[in-house]
């Protein structure tokens, strides 16, 4: 079969595609299909001469290995987040949105090693050196020993960080800046990405040292996104956060060498990113408790226990399909609990707008928030504030039962140890700690949750028809 001369990528996810198309298959995102050269880059295409292979010596899963060795930056949540500092011979991709602090974090994380003896490179593709040099400065980093290029050749790059004694860690800042002579395509499309990706993987592997890849995510599909190359690295961190707020979470969704699901949380400051140990209290740190609409949901990240509040508003509507915005949750969830409220407690919202939020910015991902989310639902909607010193945490299912969930015992002393006296927790949970003090009431379905929290309010059961 003759090979079409170009293909059509997907810089999003990388599908390729024999037409241009509005919208990829893949993923569903729009423009994002870009037609490129399938010859150069990894994967290389047809054309070249097959290389006759050599055998590798095959081996047993069992033998001695040693611990992955790593290099501790000492900014202790960005340690945790990597699963115990960053390993040597191993490549990380740091993602988010452009200007969430990317760029500050590894400053600040190299000046950091640099300080401890390490041989740090941080190569620019983005900023001149002046820019780089200016920010080093803001962030007290300008006196260590950290080594600086503004590059974005990807050959040129291998060459400079070859030369003299070998690098501890590596940082490319970013990978959409990368090209090589190697690939025909322009810079910043997937087979551009990719094949700079993949030398700064080799290089990392055959010398040991570390490689940190910058990635930012983006919107347009004009260039390659991070998720394009999520594949090939060991681990992959998303830096998140708000442009409205000041605290960022770094994110591990992916670590060969250690647990994801952990995040590290910073605070951006006037002098670059402040590490904040203890999360919930920054979470709940404007919190008007004597509102209706709000609950505090006791959270899990990985193994650190987050409370973060949950806030909504049901107001009547005017518009025959009434609204539904979501910030910070799942808005299909929202919806299902919404219905749950309908259909097993009857509890009318079809008349009312809903909004959500969850306080700070923050995103939830856990479906232990259901029971919150409802809480703060049925407040708001019966105008009735919740108790200020109760945490709320619990799954709901279709059939309107609460459902355990994990990590109960790690909740709850959270709880207590922030001055919540209450909780709200699913009947039949596991681990609940007995005679602590705290006041934890099991909770079997919705039902009972609404008749706790609004009584026999008007309110709640009103028919819109009647007035
Ligand atoms: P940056 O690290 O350049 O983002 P990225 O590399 O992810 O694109 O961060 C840029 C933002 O951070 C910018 O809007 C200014 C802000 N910032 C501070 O608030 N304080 C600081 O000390 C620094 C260096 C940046
Ligand atoms: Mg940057």
């Amino acid at each position: 079969m003759a090979k079409p001369k170009t293909q059509f990528v997907c810089q999003n996810c990388g599908t390729v595609h024999n037409r241009w198309a509005g919208k990829c298959d893949g993923c569903g995102e729009w423009n994002t299909i870009v037609e490129e050269d399938p010859m150069g880059g990894i994967g290389g295409g047809p054309g070249r001469a097959p290389k006759k292979g050599r055998a590798v010596a095959l081996t047993t899963l069992s033998g001695e290995t040693e611990r992955a060795p790593r290099i501790h930056t000492g900014i202790s949540e960005l340690d945790r987040a990597t699963g115990g500092g960053f390993v040597r011979g191993s490549a990380v991709l740091i993602g988010g949105d452009p200007g969430i602090g990317k760029s500050t974090l590894l400053m600040q994380a190299a000046a950091a090693l640099s300080r401890r003896g390490h041989r740090i490179i941080y190569v620019s593709g983005e900023e001149a050196v002046a820019q780089v040099r200016l920010r080093a400065q803001r962030l007290d980093a300008a006196n260590t020993e950290v080594l600086l290029a503004a590059e974005t050749n990807v050959e040129d790059i291998l060459a400079t960080i070859s030369e003299g004694k070998r690098p501890d860690l590596v940082i490319i800042d970013s990978i959409q800046t990368l090209w090589s002579d190697t690939a025909d395509s322009a810079p910043g499309t997937v087979t551009q990405v990719r094949t700079g990706v993949q030398a700064m993987i080799r290089f990392a592997k055959q010398t040991g040292a570390a490689m940190v890849l910058v990635g930012h995510v983006t919107k347009e599909g004009q260039i390659a996104g991070p998720r394009v190359v999520e594949h090939m690295v060991d681990a992959v961190l998303y830096f998140e956060g708000d442009r409205g707020h000041h605290y960022r979470i770094l994110r591990t969704v992916k670590n060969r060498f250690g647990p994801t699901d952990e995040i590290g949380v910073f605070e951006m400051s006037d002098k670059g990113l402040r590490e904040v140990s203890n999360p919930s209290e920054l979470f709940l740190g404007e919190r008007n408790a004597k509102a209706p609409g709000a609950a505090v949901f006791a959270g899990m990240e990985g193994t650190r226990p987050v409370l973060v509040e949950v806030q909504a508003l049901v107001a009547p509507t005017s518009l025959g399909t009434p609204r539904r915005a979501v910030v910070g949750w799942d808005s299909s969830r929202l919806s299902m609990i919404l219905a749950v409220l309908e259909a097993h407690c009857g509890v009318r919202l079809g008349q009312h707008d809903v909004y959500l939020n969850v306080a700070g910015g923050y995103r939830i991902s856990e479906p232990a928030a259901d029971l919150a989310v409802a809480s703060a639902l049925v407040s708001s909607l019966a105008g009735l504030a919740l108790p200020a010193d109760c945490v709320y945490f619990g799954e709901i299912s279709l059939s309107g039962a609460v459902r355990p969930v994990s990590q109960t015992a790690q909740r709850l002393k959270e709880a207590e140890k922030l001055g919540f006296a209450g909780a709200m927790l699913p009947a039949a949970s596991a681990e609940v700690p007995k005679g602590t003090g705290g006041r934890w009431t099991e909770i079997d379905d919705l039902p009972d949750l609404v008749a706790r929290i609004a009584g026999s309010s008007a309110r709640l059961r009103q028919a819109p028809e009647d007035d």
